[in-house]
């Protein structure tokens, strides 16, 4: 009898009866690894900083982005009611940063790690980020305990090149040790080639004979950007 191969740890914790699919969904995002960002704002006119993960930009004309805020929080509070926010692109140098300003329950006042930029932004910018994008809500969607926060974006100041991004993976900062070019490195991208899963539930883990070629599937790997 033909044996399945066994699937990869990543499909190991399913969402079934036994498992609430909330604990599953959790764990499974906690696989999505994020860059972190700190919104700004401000709260009774003085800086405030929120720690988020949950922020993409939507469009490019007109420049837009969001961000997703626990609607409880001061932050989402604040941003709605002055209808201006920041959003400070965090590096792996700015870990103590994203610890402050993901502390639950305290006061996210953040004089100490932001200047007023030269340009014409009105939101608080981190000092040493990678980038700071100022924005002015554009609106405000109510999405279960959470409002996605879409904004105009205004002023954009670019950080130093070079920069090592903050990375959040499994609970945890993580740093990059180093950027690998999937495309230049051909070794990295075999192996992870052989991990790519196609969606069958018999496919095997390691590169057999059946998968399609490399540089087929590696374009997978490539952005439509
Ligand atoms: C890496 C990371 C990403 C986070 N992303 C978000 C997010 O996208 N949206 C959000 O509302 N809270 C996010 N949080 C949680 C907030 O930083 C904060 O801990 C939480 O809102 C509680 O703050 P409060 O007690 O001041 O309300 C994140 C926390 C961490 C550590």
């Amino acid at each position: 009898m033909l044996m399945s191969p066994p699937r990869p740890n990543l499909f190991r914790e399913q969402a079934g009866p036994s498992n609430d699919v909330t604990d599953a969904f959790r764990v499974a995002m906690g696989r999505l690894a994020a860059g972190v960002v700190m919104v700004t704002c401000h709260v009774d006119e003085e800086p405030w900083g929120l720690t988020v993960s949950a922020c993409c930009s939507v469009s490019m004309e007109p420049p837009l982005l969001l961000v997703s805020l626990g609607s409880n929080t001061i932050s989402a509070q604040s941003i709605e009611r002055t209808g201006v926010f920041g959003v400070s692109l965090l590096g792996q140098e700015l870990v103590g940063v994203a610890q402050f300003g993901a502390s639950r329950g305290q006061a996210k006042f953040v004089h100490d790690f932001v200047h007023t930029p030269e340009k014409k932004c009105v939101s608080p910018l981190v000092r040493g980020s990678l980038a700071h994008i100022d924005c002015t809500v554009q609106s405000t969607v109510s999405a279960g305990d959470h409002t996605i926060v879409i904004g105009k974006v205004n002023q954009v100041v670019v950080g130093g090149e070079g920069d090592h991004p903050l990375v959040y993976y499994a609970r945890t900062f993580h740093r990059l040790s180093e950027l690998t070019d999937l495309h230049a490195a051909p070794v990295a991208a075999q192996s992870v080639d052989s991990l790519l899963y196609d969606g069958s539930d018999n496919q095997a883990l390691s590169s057999g004979d059946k998968q399609p070629p490399v540089q087929q599937r590696r374009s997978d790997l490539k952005s439509n950007d």
